[in-house]
């Protein structure tokens, strides 16, 4: 039940182009599968930074790697990284960031976290419960434009207005506070089923991606991450979705070109300069990961290394 099968361990690994004494940071800890091979390759020296904004994931990691000096554990938002990294770093230059985004299996599998439709729980989803709102208290209030867009955006669900209606119906019968009650009135407003696809995929990965604000957590993740690279820095970054791709393929491809208006300039000036270099074209897991990992099957790693 605690565990993560880590997705793409050897292609992260050649992707930060680890090497003995470097400073790294895992952004998203979940049970430590990429630290654990950040660790073995850093060596003696190195050191390793671990942020997760989900306490059961710093309290796995404190287990894990009690008495391991080479490692700092934060529990933390990754929109935090440019004011915890040099809180950490004691001098060093940080040559690498990974973002494996998304939930953890623990996190998916344990009901009392509210993810999945599959098994009954409170519908929380929250992956740090200390802070926001559960789903259902925002259920409870939201406005069915307000529900109809989250659920259109980010769930990419042609139904959204439908399912916000059968949401606000629902609620003045009962409040809806458990993933199958909700998963339920999915169901039941949803016309057409996707083969393979249980009907409140799309609402369940809408909720969850606004409650924790997924996108905007990325942006901010993203910048800073960028920030604290040294030159010649990695940034590696595992998705789960096409709206997590995009936004990370814009990012790189916005940092590693230039301008067009400014690039008919006869010197370029400093400001304008490409920041990143692309690294290798984006990857996906083999098929021998696959038929060992069914969930890895939308991974998908893009990276990239800082300029000087
Ligand atoms: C796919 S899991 C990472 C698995 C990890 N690489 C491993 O090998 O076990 C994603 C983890 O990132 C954490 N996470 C997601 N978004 C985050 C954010 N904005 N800030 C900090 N942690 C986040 C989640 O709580 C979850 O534990």
């Amino acid at each position: 039940m605690d565990e993560h099968s880590p997705v793409l361990v050897d292609e992260v690994h050649a992707a930060l182009a680890l090497r003995a004494g470097g400073y790294y940071v895992d952004a998203t800890f979940g049970r430590g599968g990429h630290t654990a091979r950040i660790l073995e390759a850093v060596g003696g020296e190195g050191r390793v930074l671990a942020i997760d904004r989900d306490p059961q994931a710093i309290a796995a990691a404190r287990q894990r790697f009690a008495g391991d000096l080479r490692l700092t554990l934060e529990h933390a938002p990754f929109s935090d990284l440019a004011v915890l990294v040099p809180a950490h770093a004691q001098g060093r230059q940080c040559a690498g960031v990974l973002f494996d985004l998304g939930v953890s299996s623990p996190q998916l599998d344990e009901p009392a976290r509210g993810f999945s439709f599959r098994t009954d729980g409170p519908l929380d989803m929250r992956m740090d419960p200390t802070r926001g709102e559960p789903v259902a208290a925002w259920l409870a209030r939201a406005g069915v434009d307000e529900m109809r867009e989250v659920i259109a955006t980010l769930g990419e669900e042609r139904f959204a207005r439908r399912v916000a209606q059968a949401i606000a119906a629902a609620r003045q019968r009962e409040p809806i506070t458990r993933t199958t009650q909700l998963a339920a009135l999915v169901a039941g407003a949803v016309r057409t089923r996707e083969p393979g696809k249980n009907p409140a995929t799309r609402t369940f990965q809408a909720l969850r991606m606004f409650i924790n604000d997924e996108l905007g957590q990325l942006h901010a993740g993203l910048a800073a991450a960028f920030a604290v690279l040294a030159p010649g820095g990695r940034l590696a970054v595992i998705s789960f979705h096409s709206l997590e791709d995009r936004a990370v393929k814009q990012f790189m491809a916005r940092h590693s070109s230039t301008d067009p208006a400014l690039a008919r300039l006869p010197v370029l000036p400093a400001a304008a300069q490409p920041r990143l270099k692309l690294v290798g074209k984006k990857l996906r897991p083999s098929a021998a990961e696959l038929a060992a990992n069914p969930r890895s099957r939308s991974a998908l790693l893009r990276v990239a290394e800082k300029l000087s």
